[in-house]
């Protein structure tokens, strides 16, 4: 019932070391909690609204709560969540959410990284590790992405990796307190080729070994 999961994907290898993807941890409680109190200001803009305040809902003792829901939903097939990892150390995350078998067999992708480790290429290989793995063992057939407009970086990891932009959604989620307005980039498994990950190395953004 629950193809791809639990998963350890990577590594690839970037200019900043090691990339890999693992599922979330009942232990990630501190890691978690220190990196997202420490990226407020680069994550607040782009995040669901929350209830309470940025560093009441990044305790540590916010996180097994989260993780219990996060790891029902990965049993039950309709996620799954990944810490991207640099050569070990915790430094993002990376979701699959929503999805959906039968006849769609979609669902939608999101990932953030820690502010000091951006602008090497983490998010791209990150991205392109998760994409084989939905198109290839999960079995699914097209991701959904929704960026902000003026979320520039995060345009730029789908456009690298051959997301393709399909519209605007229009108020589309509540995010930092207001209906915003989405862009909707979509990739189906016909798109990828050999794959994102051979399509990254073979630009020179990164390697197997
Ligand atoms: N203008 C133009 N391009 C930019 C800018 C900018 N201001 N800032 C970054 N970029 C480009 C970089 O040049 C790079 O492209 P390049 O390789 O062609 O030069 C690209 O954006 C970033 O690629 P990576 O280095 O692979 O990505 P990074 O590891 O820096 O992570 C991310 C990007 C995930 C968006 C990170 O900045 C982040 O966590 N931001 C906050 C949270 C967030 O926005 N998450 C995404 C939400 S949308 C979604 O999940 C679908």
């Amino acid at each position: 019932i629950n193809p791809g999961w639990p998963a350890t994907l990577g590594p690839l290898r970037t200019q900043a070391g090691a990339v890999s993807l693992r599922p979330v941890k009942m232990r990630d409680a501190k890691a978690w909690s220190a990196l997202r109190i420490r990226n407020q200001n680069t994550l607040l803009p782009w995040e669901p609204t929350g209830v309470g305040s940025w560093s009441e809902r990044h305790q540590p003792s916010a996180w097994p709560p989260l993780f219990s829901i996060l790891r029902s939903e990965a049993k039950r097939g309709t996620v799954l969540p990944f810490v991207i990892e640099l050569d070990g150390d915790y430094v993002g995350q990376l979701t699959v959410g929503n999805i959906q078998r039968g006849a769609v067999r979609s669902a939608w992708i999101g990932y953030w990284v820690d502010a000091s480790h951006v602008g090497q290429g983490i998010a791209t290989a990150a991205v392109a590790l998760g994409v084989d793995h939905c198109f290839g063992p999960v079995g699914l057939h097209r991701l959904d992405a929704t960026v902000q407009p003026a979320n520039v970086a995060s345009q730029a990891v789908l456009t690298k990796i051959g997301f393709r932009r399909e519209g605007l959604l229009e108020r589309y989620m509540d995010v930092n307190r207001s209906w915003r307005d989405h862009i909707l980039f979509a990739l189906t498994a016909e798109e990828i080729g050999d794959g994102a990950a051979a399509t990254l190395v073979r630009s020179g953004r990164a390697s197997f070994h």
